[in-house]
């Protein structure tokens, strides 16, 4: 229903030269994108990160023709489900709860699961593909051991401090408890370390609406920081509050460089003919001043705004483009592109 070509065109008007550049770069033995992974965040949940991320994954493949890798930190595993593998699915095989248990280097290799989506089944020349690293309820017993690693770090502390002659004892005992979890906010960052990475122009990590140890091992594993919001109050907080909590870890996690780089607005409610002609509703635009000012430069443009079919290709596990009415698909798609011509002129830098 989509002319991609006439589509990319539109994007070239915004970004012009990027689709040459992206090509030249993908030709090249280079190094490859500058930047290429990205976490999705919100403290909140229910902003649209999962959406964002599929349909992020969606544009980057199904128009850029890249090769794309959603990895799944939530352990709600709705965007493994929209890639098509539900709960009983994922029951027998191989997904981040053990890959993150091995915390052996570049062994995310071995849960890798494609996206199922008709769509990217298309013979098509510059078709890219969509992989995604899948997540599972239990994903949040990785979680917790993090909390027990780090309890057993504050015990160590207090020991070496108050009596340091047991320090030799006590250890044994925290070895016991807490295994080989050596560094468990890295353990994402290596599993997809090694040469795995090579075979990806762009990976997209989606995160639980929680800033804990499975956001932070994303915040340790990224090279750029993409926040999701509606124009709402509690949404703007928590997209703010993710920012903060990365600007105070990010030392501590090994990636003191590591920043937002981009704000994505999604469900935007236009109910009237007055808010379209502000792009939004009144109370909403209160809710995009407050971000103007805490993260005005890096909020990109345009605006995703709230359409019923969005929600029902989530529901369904579909593409963002399948199965909507036409005007709804060409709205999805030119603000899809946009927001994929922003993300790889930014990686590129
Ligand atoms: N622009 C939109 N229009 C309509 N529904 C949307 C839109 N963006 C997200 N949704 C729906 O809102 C719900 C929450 O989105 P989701 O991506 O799961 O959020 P999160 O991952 O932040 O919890 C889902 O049912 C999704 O389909
Ligand atoms: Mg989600």
């Amino acid at each position: 229903v989509i002319d991609i070509e006439a589509t990319l065109r539109q994007a070239d008007e915004h970004y012009p030269g990027l689709r040459e550049k992206l090509k030249h770069i993908l030709a090249s033995d280079g190094p490859g994108l500058l930047r290429k992974k990205w976490t999705l965040v919100n403290h909140k949940g229910g902003v649209g990160k999962s959406h964002a991320t599929m349909a992020l994954a969606w544009a980057l493949a199904y128009m850029y023709g890249l090769h794309v890798l959603v990895v799944d930190m939530d352990p709600q595993a709705n965007t493994t489900r929209r890639a098509g593998y539900g709960a009983t699915d994922t029951r027998g095989v191989g997904t981040l709860t053990e890959a993150l248990a091995m915390n052996v280097e570049g062994c995310a290799e071995g849960i890798v699961l494609p996206c199922t989506w008709e769509e990217l089944k298309e013979e098509r020349d510059g078709m890219g593909s969509i992989d995604i690293l899948p997540s599972r309820l239990d994903l949040e017993k990785r979680s917790e051991e993090g909390g027990v690693a780090d309890a057993a770090a504050l015990i160590r502390r207090a020991v070496q401090q108050q009596k340091p002659s047991i320090l030799a004892d006590i250890d044994v005992i925290l070895k016991k408890v807490v295994g080989k979890l050596e560094r468990p906010r890295q353990r994402l960052a290596k599993i997809l370390g090694g040469t795995f990475l090579d075979a990806y122009d762009i990976v997209l990590m989606d995160c639980p609406p929680s800033l804990g140890l499975l956001t932070q091992m994303a915040y340790a594993a990224s090279e750029g920081v993409l926040l999701c919001t509606n124009a709402t109050f509690d949404s703007v907080d928590g997209a703010v509050r993710a920012q903060q909590m990365l600007h105070q870890t990010r030392t501590d996690l090994g990636n003191p460089t590591l920043d937002v780089l981009g704000v994505l607005l999604n469900d935007l409610q236009i109910v009237n003919s007055r808010d379209r002609a502000f792009g939004a509703s009144v109370n909403a635009q209160e809710s995009i001043k407050e971000l103007q000012a805490h993260l005005g430069g890096v909020l990109w443009e345009p605006f995703m705004e709230r359409r019923s079919s969005i929600a029902f290709t989530n529901d369904y596990g579909v593409s963002p483009i399948t199965s909507m009415r036409d005007s709804d698909a060409r709205y999805v798609a030119s603000t899809l592109s946009l927001w994929g011509a922003r993300l790889l002129e930014v990686s590129i830098g």
